[in-house]
């Protein structure tokens, strides 16, 4: 089958066109980073207004891409949540009115699952079951895959997400937005040991995060004065280290503890290049595999949607014109 994907959930708006659940023929991503940058965050009203002036183009372009004209589409998928209710709704009309217009059956899917369904866009994806780490600005989250739509909850983090982690670090230190982009940059020429910040929760498979934020506050309060340039990447790499090393080693033990040598690792945060290399490193001590999408495909996209939906509506999923958003959907239950 041939799917068109959309997805609005964020502040990204998304179209792509993937033929049998494997072959990404177009991905078309307009970010609206610029638009919220001088916000130091997303809005959401803004963030609306600028899917509602996107998603048209985007989806020609996608189209486009392709080399396909509406004529060959199948099927449309699209982001049904988690997400920000009036973002979210644009993608979802979008789809309702094609869907409508050219009699195509429709389908929802939940925006996490198509961050883990990413990795069948890779040339070698791993078979069920799975360990999957799903890492963004919104959740940080281990499941156990066992197919589509069968995910179980294994540990979740009990305050920040990950890429909230990072988020507010940067606003903190005015650097920029978003921060984990920025702070991943800054991280390489700097020193992961230079100082100490804390790691919460070890005893548990449970994320915890906002002590490290607030120990970074505190660092800053005791300074009295912002951190100069030159001490900023030995600051940013001693930091990012201490995210990711609680995302890698938690990650492994669950693998561990559920006797699966498969991980699968994916979100925005995912791009992260020191996440990416320590997994690499540790991974292979643990005799696990592991699984990363390219970073394109680990930042929000439709190509990932479009994954899950051409799956949903292989089997025989089929949404009505009434489908509504919805801001909370977790995976498992
Ligand atoms: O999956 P995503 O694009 O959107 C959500 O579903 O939330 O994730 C966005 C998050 C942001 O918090 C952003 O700072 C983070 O992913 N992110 C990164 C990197 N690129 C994006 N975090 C660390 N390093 C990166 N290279
Ligand atoms: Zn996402």
């Amino acid at each position: 089958m041939v799917i068109l994907g959309i997805e609005s959930s964020c502040d990204e708006t998304a179209a792509a066109v993937v033929k049998e659940g494997r072959v990404l023929m177009s991905s078309v991503i307009a970010s609206q980073v610029d638009v919220h940058a001088r916000y130091g965050g997303i809005v959401p009203e803004i963030a609306s207004r600028k899917h509602i002036e996107a998603v048209g183009p985007v989806i020609l372009q996608a189209l486009e891409d392709a080399r396909v004209t509406l004529d060959d589409i199948e099927g449309v998928a699209v982001t049904r949540g988690p997400g920000l209710i009036g973002s979210l709704l644009v993608g979802l009309s979008a789809a309702k009115a094609l869907a409508f217009a050219r009699r195509l059956p429709l389908a929802g899917v939940n925006h996490l699952e198509g961050h883990v369904a990413a990795i069948f866009l890779t040339e070698k994806p791993p078979e069920f079951p799975f360990i999957a780490l799903v890492v963004s600005g919104g959740h940080t989250t281990i499941y156990r895959v066992e197919g589509f739509h069968k995910f179980m909850l294994l540990a979740q983090t009990r305050d920040d997400a990950a890429g909230e982690a990072f988020d507010k670090a940067a606003n903190l230190l005015e650097i920029g937005y978003p921060g984990g982009v920025v702070i991943d940059r800054l991280a390489r020429t700097g020193n992961p040991k230079a100082i100490s910040f804390p790691r919460g929760m070890r005893d548990s498979l449970d994320f915890s995060f906002s002590g490290l934020k607030t120990s970074l506050l505190t660092l800053l309060r005791k300074r009295g004065a912002p951190f100069t340039e030159a001490e900023l990447p030995d600051l940013c790499a001693s930091y990012q280290e201490a995210i990711v090393e609680v995302l890698v080693e938690k990650t492994l033990r669950a693998a561990a503890e559920n006797d699966i040598q498969r991980v699968v690792v994916c979100g925005g945060v995912a791009a992260n290049s020191r996440l990416r290399a320590r997994f690499g490193e540790d991974a292979g001590r643990c005799g696990v595999q592991v699984f990363i999408p390219p970073p394109v495909l680990c930042t929000d996209n439709a190509a990932m949607i479009a994954v899950v939906g051409g799956q949903l509506l292989q089997e025989g999923y089929r949404e009505g014109l009434d489908l509504n958003a919805v801001s909370r959907w977790p995976l498992f239950g």
